[in-house]
């Protein structure tokens, strides 16, 4: 049982008393890798120079995590935006003008096939996994399909084996943005060898902190010669533009360090993620209402997010329930929220409707999680939930007597 340390409603910081926590806890990871290990990697690009365009640190960091996710190649980008934005842009068919991704996923999606000048066509998810999967997909499968977009969602992996059969079966190229299952394993293997290649975020709030930064794994040796010339400018040589719509997208040294340093760590950091998960599941499995997604354990997860369902009991409505966390300097988030295709966008298709999504767009949220939140937080969290449970009635009508939300 959680102690419970406010005991009014005026206590609530909503209401005007002081914040539970003195510092904000938020959902982004931000881990904090082994400083000395980040200084010596450091060191070798300042040592020799080579700040940026393929410097050492870049080759091994690329050479490592080809290994760590089973893949032949590994191409390292500035952000996941464009490591994304550019696989698309090599593999989507030619002539074709729609790339199928899911509604409930990361928000700048739809702006990744804007700059691509395609169009995204939103698929619907499964009700238990909340991804995607071959049967939401098949139905948005089109003669305008340029390429299927297999998003994981943030709590375990998406179809992985049904996307890979459909693609395969329709011709159509598939990219996986496995931006939230960097560790994982599904059935067929380690994520980052499947579909035409997969791209991921080295973001300070992913599983691996680079300050910023995004990768693609592939075992297509065409396809990384591509990529790696479209990163810098389409050059090979001095300044010899080989293939057309480059930029510059390259990681530099400092990243790339930083982003060695994460990887040197990560199994310790899943262990410390997979304390926090527990300490969560522990505390939550008292009070009713509320649901914690469960990692799936076959899939060897990295714990890092913390997702929650709302139930049909819960008494707050999903905004009530983060303004009161936020206002305690809890930054619990509404999980992907608005769904994509709740924004009105001229060039985004919805043709089939989406049943799943619409019903499931308001019930989940993500808590506070990662490197800066102890065992206390989570008590302090769980307690203000346990609260708000005991309490929900008389805070519902306080909160809109008073229009507070
Ligand atoms: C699922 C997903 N895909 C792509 C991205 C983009 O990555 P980046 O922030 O490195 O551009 C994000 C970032 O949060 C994400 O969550």
């Amino acid at each position: 049982m959680t102690m419970v340390k406010k005991n009014t409603l005026s206590e609530l910081a909503i209401f005007g008393g002081k914040s539970l926590l003195d510092r904000p806890r938020s959902t982004s990871n931000l881990v904090q890798p082994d400083f000395q290990k980040f200084m010596g990697y450091s060191k070798t690009f300042f040592d020799a120079h080579h700040y940026t365009n393929n410097g050492p640190n870049v080759k091994l960091v690329e050479q490592r995590l080809a290994t760590f996710h089973q893949s032949e190649y590994c191409i390292t980008f500035s952000s996941g935006f464009w490591a994304i934005a550019l696989a698309i842009s090599a593999l989507a068919l030619k002539g074709k003008t729609e790339i199928i991704m899911p509604s409930l996923t990361y928000r700048r999606m739809p702006d990744i096939a804007a700059w691509l000048n395609l169009k995204p066509h939103f698929c619907d998810v499964d009700a238990a996994t909340l991804a995607m999967s071959a049967a939401t997909v098949t139905p948005c499968i089109n003669e305008n399909t340029a390429l299927i977009l297999g998003v994981h969602p943030i709590v375990n992996c998406c179809d992985v084996d049904g996307l890979v059969a459909i693609a395969a079966e329709r011709s159509i190229p598939l990219l996986f943005d496995s931006v939230e299952s960097v560790y994982e394993f599904t059935a067929g293997g380690k994520v980052g060898s499947f579909g035409n290649a997969e791209a991921f975020s080295l973001h300070a709030c992913k599983l691996l902190n680079g300050f910023g930064g995004g990768y693609v794994t592939t075992n297509d040796a065409r396809l990384a010669e591509q990529l790696t010339l479209l990163r810098g400018f389409g050059f090979r040589g001095a300044d010899n533009v080989v293939v057309p719509g480059g930029m510059n997208a390259k990681l530099n040294e400092m990243h790339a360090a930083m982003a060695l340093a994460s990887l040197d760590g990560v199994d310790d950091q899943v262990a410390r993620n997979r304390r926090r998960y527990v300490c969560y599941k522990r505390l939550l499995a008292d009070l009713s209402g509320i649901r914690l997604l469960e990692f799936n354990e076959l899939e060897r997860p990295a714990y890092k997010n913390i997702v929650v369902e709302l139930l049909d009991d819960w008494p707050l409505s999903r905004v009530d329930t983060v303004s009161i966390l936020n206002a305690e300097k809890m930054l619990a988030r509404a999980y992907y929220s608005p769904p994509l295709h709740h924004k009105a966008r001229s060039f985004a298709q919805t043709p089939a409707g989406l049943p799943v999504t619409e019903r499931l767009a308001e019930k989940f949220l993500s808590l506070p999680c990662g490197h800066f939140v102890s065992d206390d937080d989570i008590a302090d969290i769980v307690g203000i939930l346990g609260f708000i449970h005991v309490n929900g009635k008389q805070i519902n009508e306080r909160l809109h007597e008073n229009g507070v939300t």
